[in-house]
């Protein structure tokens, strides 16, 4: 099997936020700024004033080749993250000895949960007393935060709102679906009730009151967050929402979205689809291709009878509601903002009452919809639960969407080997492990970041210029072969010692963890191999300058010291299998050089 060595500078389209940069910032030193924010907060209204942040300052997101940085103090930053369990910032008291633990496990950025509840009891009045702790305790332990915004969506269902929004269901509609009075049992147990009016537990993305408050809520907190993290960006960015959808049925029964599915689809999804034809996400354009390429009409007309147009139909309503709220956000403090969901295609949704997944998440097959709804969403983040990890991977970073894995735990490989895959294949600007509560604190680096962190300058600097890439070799896998620089790597599952290939591949060894590697090409004949348990070749790439067999020259294990290469033990005969090969045994970085012969 072959793989590129990275996706092409044409698979870039997604628009992405670029403020205009200047010059590194220092780190502010934690100070005041938290502690005369409060006062603030506590009289912080809607349209309170708040004094002009340069945007150039801001964290923010900026171009490199094919990649997407994320910009934090004038600095590509690459987020070693991990997301708390939902409500764990919902107390200090819980957070107190967290902190301490998370940055000792090396992560330098927590995505921590804020609770539209918490942020504004009553309507028109809010408490950012719990807020600013949070960034507070991020900040004492040099972490940045990026906040998820817990509000009208949670998981596909609304239980985050406060309970003047909850209550008042005239004001703020629920969504509803087709059933009967048979209560979908998910998760073991009666979830919807759906006797009489059918409606559900999720806010319905027709109602425009429930925007309009939800963004006037937001729009406080990001003017809040300026006002108190304006200097010193602890908060580097947000979510919007979590995993938005609905579950249950394909899409909202509500009177005003079966109106409105009735009605013709809007021009600005329309306009967006024509100017974008040639471009589009393969899934979305074979929908619209089946039905005719039609350029106006109603959703069923234009995309046809069935789930597809009804995912299609969510995607926008759910798309124009958010990018509203982020409209709203990014007015008063324009950071970066994303929206996140678990799914990758068309046809995960329900049969109504049958359970599955959601309907209308910005999944890999709706990016497109949902950059026409919101153009303002900087990227969609992947949350990567399933087994196929590298396919998730690589749905969500195609067209030019950049990698950010909001949550992934659960099948497929162990997080070390997801984290360097993400970095190294895809140029990740985020990776991030979900409900890190209990996995902080042990001092084997339960995430691999200690290494990752090391390396950390160098994936910056070689993001999106073709000279990095990474793979996931399963136990049974044939040897792959990767185009990187001047040569060929041949990349398969590490071996005994002395076992011949043949042998490695009818007699796989048990590979957890699981075996990875990032290579990165630093020179014309060098290149650093991170990772574990992989077995590399090497042969002269075509038209390369040289010889045409090529050896191992100098192989070295060691780390790095604030990006700077420190080596430890000269590798040759055993460890190189008489030099053969470079052996990638246990984690951890080697350089190596090669050199061709005849
Ligand atoms: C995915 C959600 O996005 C998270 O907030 C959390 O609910 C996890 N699932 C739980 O596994």
């Amino acid at each position: 099997m072959e793989i590129p060595a990275r996706k092409s500078l044409a698979d870039k389209k997604n628009p992405v936020w670029n403020a205009k940069e200047t010059t590194m910032k220092l780190m502010g030193i934690f100070c005041s700024t938290i502690l005369c924010s409060l006062a603030l907060a506590a009289s912080q209204s809607r349209n309170s004033p708040v004094p002009a942040a340069a945007a150039s300052d801001i964290p923010h997101l900026r171009k490199q080749g094919t990649a997407t940085q994320l910009i934090v103090d004038g600095k590509p930053f690459l987020a070693l993250a991990g997301e708390l369990h939902n409500n764990s910032c919902t107390s200090l008291e819980y957070m107190k000895p967290l902190w301490a633990k998370i940055a000792a496990s090396r992560l330098n950025t927590v995505l921590a949960g804020v609770s539209w509840a918490q942020i504004e009891p009553q309507e028109g009045k809010f408490d950012f007393s719990l807020l600013d702790g949070v960034i507070q305790g991020a900040r004492a332990q040099n972490l940045r935060l990026v906040l998820l915004w817990f509000a009208t969506w949670k998981n596909g269902l609304s239980s985050y709102p406060p309970n003047w929004v909850k209550q008042d269901s005239d004001r703020f509609p629920r969504a509803q679906m087709f059933g009967d009075a048979t209560p979908w049992p998910v998760f073991g147990g009666p979830r919807f009730q759906v006797n009489g009016n059918l409606s559900i537990e999720l806010m319905s993305p027709m109602g425009d009151a429930t925007r309009d408050a939800d963004a006037g809520a937001f729009a406080a907190m990001m003017r809040h967050i300026k006002a108190v993290d304006g200097q010193q960006h602890t908060v580097i960015g947000i979510q919007v929402e979590n995993e938005t959808g609905i579950q249950g049925d394909t899409r909202d029964r509500s009177p005003a979205a079966l109106a409105a599915f009735d009605g013709p689809v809007p021009t600005e999804l329309m306009n967006y689809l024509q100017e974008h034809k040639s471009s589009l996400i393969p899934a979305l354009a074979k929908v619209w291709e089946a039905a005719g390429f039609k350029t106006s009409g109603t959703w069923a007309e234009v995309f046809g009878k069935g789930r597809p147009a009804d995912e299609i139909f969510m995607a926008w309503v759910f798309s124009r509601y958010i990018g509203k709220v982020v409209d709203a956000g990014k007015a008063g403090y324009p950071i970066p903002m994303i929206t996140n969901c678990p799914q990758e295609g068309f046809g995960r949704a329900p049969a109504p009452l049958k359970g599955g997944g959601q309907s209308g998440g910005a999944m890999p097959d709706a990016f497109d919809v949902w950059r026409a709804g919101g153009p303002k969403i900087d990227l969609f983040g992947a949350d990567i639960y399933s087994n196929d990890y590298a396919g998730f991977c690589a749905r969500y970073a195609q067209s030019g969407n950049p990698l950010f894995i909001a949550e992934t735990g659960g099948g497929g490989v162990d997080i070390k080997a997801k984290a360097l895959y993400a970095f190294g294949r895809h140029d990740a600007m985020a990776f991030s492990p979900f409900g890190i509560d209990s996995m902080v604190g042990d001092p084997s680096d339960p995430f691999g970041y200690d290494l990752i962190s090391q390396i950390a300058p160098l994936i910056l600097k070689h993001q999106g210029d073709g000279t990095m890439t990474a793979i996931l070799p399963g136990p049974n896998g044939a040897p792959t072969k990767i185009q990187l620089g001047n040569y060929t790597l041949e990349v398969a599952p590490a071996r005994p010692r002395g076992a011949p290939p043949a042998q490695a591949q009818s007699s796989p060894q048990p590979q957890a963890p699981a075996s990875v590697a990032m290579f990165i090409s630093t020179g014309p004949d060098e290149y650093y191999a991170i990772g574990r348990g992989v077995t590399v070749y090497f042969y002269p790439n075509p038209n390369t300058p040289g010889q045409t067999l090529a050896g191992l020259g100098t192989v070295e294990e060691g780390h790095f010291v604030n990006g700077k290469w420190v080596p430890g033990r000269l590798f040759a005969g055993d460890d190189t299998e008489q030099g053969q090969y470079l052996d990638l045994r246990n984690l951890g970085i080697l350089r190596f050089t090669l050199y061709r012969y005849h």
